[in-house]
């Protein structure tokens, strides 16, 4: 058997914590290997990328997610109890009512309830000076997210709510304060969804049966019992809260456009459906989600590599995405690359791997790139404005990450009326 090759230190959590999205990276490249050892959260802990690494770990013969994610990132970011950490009939049963309010009508609801909110956003930008792209797609992206997912929002919460999302999607990476914000916006977000939820069940509140907070509201679980009132609402907030992530991917797209200046020509044309493959390269070049835990169902051995049961594995996602294997210049800004991609599940995984309905793939996966596509659609139509001198670098060490001023924009017009 070959031994796994072990990064330095007694236990990496900090560095982990420092080093952000370089933290696997620089490891795999210091080593040599694709695979190694390390310590974090006080456990020993297997650390992998690339696409047949992650064919491993989206296998579930040999992974599970029980116990897997960090307790702080299901207190701010995720919820307890929530699809993340489930296993086998369990996670397939909820994942099935997640992927049952996908439907083509719903995504297109999605798209367009989206762009009006944009479009709504443009027209309050025409009065200003400037503004922050990444704070103004965040609310967007909220606004957006409730109203699609059928929640009774009265224009004077909607803000305050949108910004409770965007505290979440924000809390992961290891800052104290952030965490701490994260945390007591999702205590409020969920008392409020509680609330909503109890009034749908007592027939007070009636959302359309398509919507995510009527399915949410009168699933049942295998036994036949209705989701217990808490994890109601963590899976209600599951199935609109990442769309907040969204925002991050549109500032990207705007990052991208300006410093690629001949995307913009190309995505108003959009030949060969050229957004999708923008939109795509954004996901794949981009930093966002950084990595997943799982852990080991049981002891076996894998390319002579030794895995023992119930031992942490964490998934490289950001690297598999840019890993030299796959990709070729993997660290270029190229959209035209996935003309002829071979579509592997396990090589592209900025939002997971695997398959959608037996894994744990992102459930938001299609939403994700509809949305990002009318979005770069619209910001190249409808749309001009300038971007004044600012700081445009991003921090890999900060999880998540985006351009230091947040993407100002001034001189905002709206060039057609919409739509
Ligand atoms: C799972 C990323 C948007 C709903 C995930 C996972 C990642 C991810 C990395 C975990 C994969 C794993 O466990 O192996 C993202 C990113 C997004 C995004 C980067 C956009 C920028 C969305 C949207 C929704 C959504 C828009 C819903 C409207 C979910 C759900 C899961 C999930 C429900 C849990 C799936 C499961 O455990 O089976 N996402 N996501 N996501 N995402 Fe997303």
């Amino acid at each position: 058997k070959t031994p796994i090759p072990q990064a330095k230190g007694l236990d990496n959590t900090l560095a982990l914590i420092k080093e952000g999205f370089h933290f696997i990276p620089s490891r795999r490249r210091k080593l040599e290997s694709d695979i190694f050892e390390t310590r974090l959260l006080g456990q020993k802990a297997v650390c992998m990328a690339g696409e047949e690494a992650a064919a491993l770990f989206y296998d579930n013969e040999y992974f599970k997610r029980e116990g897997a994610a960090p307790k702080p990132l299901k207190k701010s970011l995720l919820g307890e109890g929530s699809i993340h950490g489930r296993d086998g009939e369990d996670h397939r049963q909820l994942k099935r009512m997640f992927l049952s309010m996908m439907t083509p009508e719903r995504l297109e609801d999605m798209k367009r309830i989206a762009v009006e909110e944009f479009d709504k956003k443009v027209t309050e930008w025409e009065g200003k000076e400037a503004v922050i792209l990444l704070r103004e797609m965040e609310e967007i992206m909220g606004r957006a997210g409730m109203r699609w997912a059928g929640l009774p929002v009265k224009e004077s919460e909607a803000k305050e709510r949108a910004e409770e999302l965007s505290q979440m999607v924000d809390s992961f990476g290891g800052s104290f304060e952030r965490y701490q914000d994260g945390k007591h916006a999702r205590q409020s977000h969920e008392k409020w969804l509680e609330k909503i939820i109890k009034d749908i069940r007592a027939g007070k509140y009636n959302p359309p049966a398509y919507t995510a907070a009527y399915i949410v509201a009168n699933h049942r679980e295998p036994n036949g019992k209705l989701l217990d009132l808490h994890t109601a609402a963590v899976e209600l907030n599951n199935s609109y809260r990442p769309l907040v992530a969204t925002a991050y991917f549109i500032v990207f797209g705007a990052l991208a456009m300006y410093e690629h200046l001949e995307t913009i020509a190309k995505l108003r044309e959009d030949k060969d459906n050229y957004s999708h493959m923008f939109s795509q390269e954004i996901r794949r070049y981009y930093p966002f989600a950084p990595a997943m835990a799982a852990k080991a169902k049981k002891n076996f051995t894998w390319n002579g590599y030794k895995f023992k049961k119930d031992q942490m594995v964490v998934l490289d996602l950001f690297g598999t995405n840019r890993h030299s294997d796959n990709w070729i210049d993997a660290d270029q800004f190229i959209p035209e690359r996935f003309a002829n991609w071979s579509g592997s599940p396990f090589a592209f995984v900025p939002q997971g791997g695997g398959d959608h309905y037996i894994g744990h793939r992102c459930a938001g996966e299609w939403m994700t790139v509809m949305v990002m596509q009318a979005f770069f659609r619209y910001m190249t139509h409808n749309l001009t404005y300038h971007v004044p001198e600012q700081n445009l670098a991003y921090d890999m060490r900060r999880m998540p990450t985006m351009p230091q001023s947040g993407f100002v924009i001034s001189d905002i017009r709206k060039l057609r009326a919409f739509p």
